[in-house]
Order: structure tokens, then sequence, then C-alpha cells
């Protein structure tokens, strides 16, 4: 068989194999979310510092009873556009645990800026028995750990929805079109107008869905900024580089015929 032909062949048998694939991949009702408009897409997308702050305060208003986020500490906030000051009073509102002191005692300090977003329980289990034995998952990675990403999580927060006819729902669960099999033990978190937004901006579970999946991406990747901006610069190095050694080699080997 020529080389041709063995290409093709593989060709038309990838081509065959897509909606299988995807038939497997939507199997158990697995469909991938649908797409938002987010500031953040394509190679020149930033994060939107209004819509991050607001996600912040969702997050720690609503989802931090539940969610501890391990890997970011209130100092990081300062990318969302705080400023030191405002950081300084936003971890004062918490107290978390420190020590051993002199005399051997854990004891209880207001947060520091270098200190971790405080955590809702002290442990895995404290958080399960919590929630009728469901791990509410630690969001510092949710948006990297879910396939869709802000998408997902947004799709989460407002895809509940009545169970459809002849699904039984057990107690503690509930129905949500995004979650891989339907079933989620989280009850819907949002409300309409649970987080009042200092900026203005109307409190629906749609905007608070869309802010705190901003949020959530942020603090998965809080690099993207610089890395779709280092893209960009290495790419526009290459092409002038290119350009330059086009009419170098031009030159030098214009009289050779
Ligand atoms: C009352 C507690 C509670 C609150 C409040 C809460 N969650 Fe959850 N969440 C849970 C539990 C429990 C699970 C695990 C669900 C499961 O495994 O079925 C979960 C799971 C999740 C998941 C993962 C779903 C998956 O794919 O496994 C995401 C994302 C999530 N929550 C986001 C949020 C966000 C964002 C908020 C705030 C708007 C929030 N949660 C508020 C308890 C809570």
């Amino acid at each position: 068989m020529s080389k041709k032909i063995i290409l093709l062949t593989a060709l038309a048998a990838i081509l065959a194999a897509t909606p299988l694939v995807k038939a497997i991949a939507e199997e158990g009702g697995h469909a991938a979310p649908a797409h938002q408009n987010w500031s953040f897409d394509g190679p020149f997308g930033t994060y939107d510092r209004a819509a991050l702050q607001r996600g912040f305060e969702v997050y720690r208003q609503v989802c931090a009873s539940c969610h501890s986020m391990n890997l970011v500490s209130y100092r990081n906030l300062t990318a969302l556009g705080y400023t030191e000051g405002q950081i300084k009073t936003v971890a004062a509102e918490y107290m978390v645990t420190d020590g051993p002191n002199d005399e051997g005692e854990m004891f209880e300090r207001p947060a520091r800026p270098s200190d971790h977003l405080k955590a809702p329980f002290p442990n895995k289990k404290a958080s399960m028995a919590a929630n009728n034995g469901a791990y509410p998952p630690d969001l510092s990675l949710i948006s990297k750990a879910r396939h869709g990403g802000a998408d997902y999580i947004y799709g989460i927060l407002t895809g509940y929805a009545e169970p459809p006819a002849g699904t039984t729902i057990m107690s503690g669960q509930h129905w949500n079109k995004t979650m891989p099999g339907h079933i989620i033990a989280m009850p819907p978190p949002l409300a309409d107008g649970q987080v009042s937004y200092e900026d203005g901006t109307p409190g629906t579970v749609d905007q608070y869905a869309r802010d705190v999946a901003q949020f959530l991406t942020w603090a998965s990747e809080p690099s993207m900024e610089v890395r779709k901006q280092t893209g960009t610069k290495a790419f526009i190095f290459i092409l002038v580089f290119t350009l330059v050694m086009y009419a170098i080699k031009k030159k030098v080997w214009g009289n050779v015929h």
C-alpha cells in the first residue's frame, strides 16, 4: 500500500470515529456545558477586575460556608485590584488559629494578608459530616479540574431544575442539568438578591454565577494574562525575526544565480 492510501484510510477512520467518541463523552448526560462569553476568552482576553471583585464577594458570602480555597492567600487578592489597606481589612474580618504560644497553647487571632483564605471546616471529614456525607471540594483549582472550566461552574450554578418525570431523587440530592449524571449533593446555593453588589450591578443568580465563575477561573489560573502577553510578544518576535532573516538571505544570495 502506498503511503497516501494509508494516510487517507487513517483520516477516514478518525472522521468515522468522531461521532462515536462524542457519543461516549456525552453518555450519562454529560453534555459539554454551553459556552458563555468571557472577557478572558481568546489570545488577547483579560479578566474583568470588577467582575473578579464581585465574584470574590459571592465566594466569601455564599460558597465559603462550605468550600475552602486553601491555595489562595488574602494578599493574592491584590490581583483583583484591591489596595493593601482593603486586603488588610478583609483579612482582619476572619479569625484564624495560630500558635502554639509560649504556654504551648493554640490561640485565635485576626487573619493577616499572608494567611490563606479561612476554611469553613477544620478538615475534610468535618466538611463531609456537615454535608450529608458529600464532600464540598476545595475550589482553588476547580476551574482547571472540571472539563469546561468557567462554563462548567456557571452551568452547575444555573443548572438546577425539577427532575424529569420518572426520575427519583433521594433526600439531600438535587437534579442539575450540567452535573455529570445529573445528581448533585450541593443544594442550589444562589438566589436572586442574596449578595448586594457595591457597584450597583443587579444581583441575579445569573450574574452571581457569571462573576463567581470568573473569580474561580482567576484562582485556577492567576497568571493567564501574563502567559497570553508573553505568547503574543514571542509571536511578534518570531514574525519580525523571520522577515529580517528573509531580507538578509535575499541580500547575501542575491548575486548567486
Ligand atoms: C451548603 C453547602 C454548599 C454551599 C453553600 C456551596 N456548595 Fe458547592 N458543593 C457542596 C457539596 C456538598 C458539593 C459536592 C456535590 C456532590 O459531590 O454531589 C459541592 C460541589 C460543588 C462543585 C463541584 C461539582 C462537581 O463537578 O463535582 C462546584 C463547582 C461547586 N460546588 C461550586 C460552588 C460555588 C461556586 C458555590 C457558591 C456560589 C457553592 N458551591 C456553594 C456544598 C456547597
